[in-house]
């Protein structure tokens, strides 16, 4: 994978105001690739813009970033962020679709099993992590069928393989997009678009990540994600779409009482 595979690439991201997103973010615009970043956190956005742009001025890269204060829960959200796209840059060649969490943790029901969790946390764990995603797959892929060219790369995780008796909406979720990433592929194959699914094990954009196992005996650092994320969404995985890509240091491994 080179730098100039993502020149002049229009990529729209989810969740980009921080974490692997923000990571992304940063990278694609590094390699020249033009980057519509979406996040709902508006001050965190419009901060990780300015601060992305002032380092496109002064240190000479060759891509560009902007700001869409998105809430990826409505479908009308997503269409502006395709319609920027469009707008701004002329196209849609990548989307990464990162926003996403333990519904339990986000809303502050942790602890609580699930037979007790209030509604709205249930509905965040759904609506964030699988509807969210559908909704900007949907908002996104016309263009990279009209196009006939494109990749979607959904964010899973180890959590859609395993159980959670507390935050049990985002394993739902995550494991939907398992599923949904065949579907995305089998659409859009016969145009060019490929989808795959990239599945992380524990990743420190967090502290509290360092306690999960693995069989490496550390969880990763942002950029071992982003390295396998980015490589997928290049010509060099041409022929990768249609699958989940565990990338988790072996963690799913680890006997269930080591855990
Ligand atoms: N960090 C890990 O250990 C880990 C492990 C497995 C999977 N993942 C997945 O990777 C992805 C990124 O994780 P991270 O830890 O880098 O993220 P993060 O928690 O640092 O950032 C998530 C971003 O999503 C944004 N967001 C939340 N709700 C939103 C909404 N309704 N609309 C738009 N934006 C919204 C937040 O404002 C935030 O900027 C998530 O989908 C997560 O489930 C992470």
């Amino acid at each position: 994978m080179k730098d100039e595979d993502f020149a002049g690439k229009v990529a729209v991201l989810t969740g980009a105001a921080s974490g692997m997103g923000l990571l992304a973010a940063m990278r694609l615009a590094k390699a020249g690739a033009k980057v519509v970043m979406c996040d709902l956190d508006e001050a965190r956005l419009r901060q990780e813009v300015e601060r992305l742009t002032f380092n496109v001025e002064s240190e000479g890269w060759t891509g560009s970033v902007c700001a869409c204060v998105t809430d990826v829960r409505k479908f009308e959200d997503a269409e502006k962020a395709a319609a920027l796209a469009m707008e701004k840059f002329g196209g849609i060649d990548i989307l990464i679709p990162f926003a996403g969490g333990n519904e339990a943790r986000i809303c502050g029901t942790k602890g609580i099993p699930f037979y007790e969790q209030p509604v709205e946390t249930i509905d965040w764990g759904i609506d964030v992590n699988l509807k969210g995603t559908v909704y900007f797959a949907r908002a996104c892929m016309p263009a990279m069928i009209a196009a006939k060219k494109g990749v979607i790369c959904l964010i899973g995780s180890v959590m859609g393989i395993e159980a959670d008796r507390i935050g049990a909406m985002y394993g739902a979720a995550k494991s939907g997009l398992f599923n949904f990433v065949k579907s995305l592929a089998l659409a859009g194959g016969p145009y060019g678009v490929r989808a795959v699914c990239v599945s992380p094990g524990p990743v420190l954009t967090r502290p509290g990540m360092s306690t999960m196992a693995t069989v490496r005996g550390t969880a990763a650092q942002p950029d071992e994600l982003v390295n396998v994320i980015l490589y997928l969404c290049s010509d060099d995985a041409s022929f990768v779409t249609g699958t989940n890509i565990l990338v988790d240091g072996g963690h799913m491994c680890v006997p269930a009482a080591s855990v």
